[in-house]
């Protein structure tokens, strides 16, 4: 199983970043934009995991506390890419963020998953291979409490790419 954690966003959230990806797809001359249930904030990505992996990582999201935190969306920009970029709705910098990314990345690794070692981006990803004449750009913030966390499996059913949350850890206030 191809696995990752992600911050899965409330309606009114996620009604937003759908309209950022619409904006986005109607000034596009081309691009496979993301789909409105794959529109998600990954915290950590697992990859292929076998059983005793995919138990080791839900023991690993059982073991996480974090204070409820406010997720603000306030950018759009990309990534730069051979044959069309790929663009994301950017979050500002958070500190329990960026410390709730840390504290599963190391408990990730001393349970024995080998994570990438490049930097953390968070980013929400509304295309990819995008040719566009949009630019990056500020946009009006936007966002939520963030309360829990998924596991989340990543899998092509009849091809088309589902993401299918297999765990939760939420917290109370
Ligand atoms: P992306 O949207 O920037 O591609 C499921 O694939 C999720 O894991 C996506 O949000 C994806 O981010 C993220 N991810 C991070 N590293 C990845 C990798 N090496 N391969 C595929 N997906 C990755």
């Amino acid at each position: 199983m191809r696995l990752f954690i992600a911050v899965n966003f409330n309606n009114d959230t996620h009604s937003r970043l759908l309209a950022m990806r619409d904006e986005l797809r109607s000034r596009s001359s081309r691009g496979r934009f993301s789909l409105p249930e794959n529109l998600h904030l990954t915290l950590v990505f697992l990859g292929e995991c076998d059983e005793a992996q995919t138990a080791a990582a839900k023991s690993v999201l059982g073991t996480i506390r974090f204070k409820p935190f406010d997720a603000t969306i306030d950018c759009v920009g990309r990534f730069k890419r051979d044959g069309g970029d790929l663009w994301w709705a950017g979050l500002r910098e958070s500190k329990p963020l960026t410390a709730l990314h840390s504290e599963l990345s190391d408990k990730l690794r001393s349970a024995g998953f080998a994570l990438e070692r490049r930097k953390f981006s968070p980013h929400i990803t509304l295309g990819r291979e995008v040719v566009t004449d949009e630019k990056p750009r500020n946009k009006e913030p936007f966002g939520e409490t963030v309360r829990y966390i998924d596991l989340m499996k990543s899998e092509r059913l009849c091809g088309k790419l589902t993401y299918t949350s297999i765990a939760r850890n939420k917290q109370n206030e």
